[in-house]
């Protein structure tokens, strides 16, 4: 296990407070921690959302455990939201915050992501952000980072899933959503300007004019072909000390399971209402998707 070994202060950003570690690897890393105190998911949803992208191929940082020894957490002990036991991190990269000089956006919100040399697997995000219930990426920036490249390029990297799943907090009503909520739609999808202005950036750069090209195949398929082993697979990494019952672990298993078919029908759903501004009103082309077995 990775341990931090110095803390390096809070980040700028974020309700969670995530604080910067130099690591036993001896790599910098911004650790997020279940803050405030009543938000005992949010390490659980943030190690499956993490887990989840990479099961999908999205762009997304590095994440890993990281214990917080409780000699350093007790140095600490002022700092608000700092709490000693295995949290998650990810390495500290350099943002393109996309501001200029006069504090506004260097560039409106559509252009910024098309910059980005990964435009190309934009609708992924939608795709996944549906399948996992987060509702939380709609008008927060700082969920969809941009990163400046060494050559000059930038890519974009999902990022802070701890409100997916229906929110952080062991509520009842969140575990009865979890059971109940086997459609892919999101809690507000029927509404005629769904999801925020994230997603208004986002889908202005999916093209939809040529149905033959549906550029929601691959991540559809990917999501559709996830076997149930792969997501318990997942369930069995989760921390002993985090203390998620089995009970609870099933849920999500058959949460993901049973959406991963609704995923392509809430997309099919958006592209009729004619949510996708670039479409020439062709229905998507989807051939060859196949199912796997249990
Ligand atoms: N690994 C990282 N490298 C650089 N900046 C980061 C990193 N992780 C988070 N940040 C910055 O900190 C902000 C808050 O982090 P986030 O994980 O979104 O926390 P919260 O759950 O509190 O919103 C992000 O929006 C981003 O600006
Ligand atoms: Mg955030």
């Amino acid at each position: 296990m990775i341990e931090a070994i110095g803390f390096f202060g809070n980040m700028d950003d974020g309700i969670s407070k995530p604080k910067k570690f130099l690591c036993s690897d001896n790599i910098m890393r911004v650790v997020k921690f279940n803050h405030p105190e009543n938000y005992t998911r949010a390490l659980l949803h943030e190690f499956l959302g993490y887990k989840i992208a990479a099961l999908l191929e999205l762009p997304v940082l590095d994440q890993k455990l990281v214990n917080i020894p409780r000699e350093l957490a007790e140095i600490y002990s002022h700092v608000e939201g700092m709490t000693p036991g295995i949290k998650v991190g990810s390495p500290l990269v350099e943002l393109d915050k996309n501001i200029a000089d006069n504090g506004l956006f260097r560039e409106p919100l559509p252009e910024l992501y098309r910059s980005c040399s990964n435009v190309g697997m934009i609708q992924d995000v939608l795709a996944y952000d549906i399948w996992i219930h987060n509702d939380d990426r709609g008008s927060n920036m700082g969920n969809l980072l941009v990163l400046p490249k060494k050559d000059g390029s930038k890519e974009f990297v999902v990022h802070d899933h701890g409100y997916a799943f229906f929110r952080p907090v062991a509520t009842m009503d969140r575990y009865k959503s979890l059971q109940e909520f086997k459609g892919a739609s999101l809690t507000w999808q029927d509404h005629l300007f769904p999801f925020g202005p994230i997603y208004e950036a986002i889908k202005i750069n999916v093209d939809l004019r040529n149905p033959q090209l549906n550029p929601f195949l691959r991540v559809v398929n990917k999501i559709e072909s996830v076997s149930k082993q792969e997501l318990e697979q997942i369930m069995n990494e989760v921390p002993e000390e985090w203390q998620i019952p089995d009970y609870e672990k099933k849920v999500l298993v058959s949460f993901l399971f049973d959406r991963r078919f609704k995923v392509r029908e809430a997309i099919i759903q958006l592209v009729s209402m004619w949510w996708f501004p670039v479409w020439n009103g062709g229905a998507l082309v989807w051939p060859d998707l196949q199912a796997s077995s249990e």
